[in-house]
């Protein structure tokens, strides 16, 4: 896991837009009064919506403020959880799921791709702005491992192959398909095996 990013350049302020305000009102009525600080998941995750995926550091002490909540708590949970990003990402914001799973079947390779299509270290923005990459922990889809998640669609079942063409493709705004990258449906077995004793149809 990661270190979590924190951005140098912060922005001074940072509000909830009109629209955005009347969605907060609707996330607050979902829990009961004297839970209200549950909250702050739904709030972190509607400020990065609103700041071009990532959360500075004001909109932090935006939603301590607005959850009554001492700004530390707010921000244990921004720097606990992946999903948060805390500095600018790319247009395409890549995390490579390298928990077991996936490491058994192949994330490495898929690291190694980012590294040399996107930019040689995570957190860092590709030249032309468009990609940024980082190492996840279990996205829980092990199911299809090796998988990473592009924005939020999921790209499961892949190899050193697939990975490649998908971020070329993101490099020039082309978007690729999300899903399996072997055929499956879903999570359903290859070539309608049916049972594990089918192992004939396994390859
Ligand atoms: S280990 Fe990669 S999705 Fe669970």
């Amino acid at each position: 896991m990661s270190i979590k990013n924190v951005a140098a350049n912060q922005p001074d302020s940072f509000e909830f837009t009109k629209e955005n305000l009347l969605i907060k009102d609707l996330i607050l009525k979902k829990y009961p009064k004297t839970k209200i600080q549950s909250s702050v998941m739904p709030l972190l995750s509607l400020a990065q919506s609103q700041n071009n995926n990532w959360i500075p550091l004001v909109a932090i002490k935006y939603i301590a403020a607005l959850l009554d909540m001492p700004y530390i708590k707010v921000y244990e949970v921004a720097t606990f959880y992946s999903m948060y990003n805390l500095a600018p990402v790319g247009d395409y914001f890549v995390q490579v799921c390298t928990t077991t799973p996936c490491m058994i079947r192949g994330s490495s390779k898929i690291v190694d791709v980012c590294k040399k299509y996107i930019s040689e270290k995570e957190n860092q923005i590709s030249k032309n702005k468009k990609c940024s990459w980082v190492e996840v922990e279990c996205l829980g889809a092990c199911v299809n491992a090796p998988m990473m998640q592009i924005n939020d669609n999921y790209f499961e079942d892949l190899d050193e192959k697939s990975a490649e063409k998908i971020i070329k493709d993101l490099m020039i705004d082309k978007l690729p398909k999300p899903g399996s990258y072997r055929n499956r449906k879903n999570s359903a077995p290859e070539k309608n095996r049916k049972t594990l004793l089918e192992t004939i149809n396994a390859k």
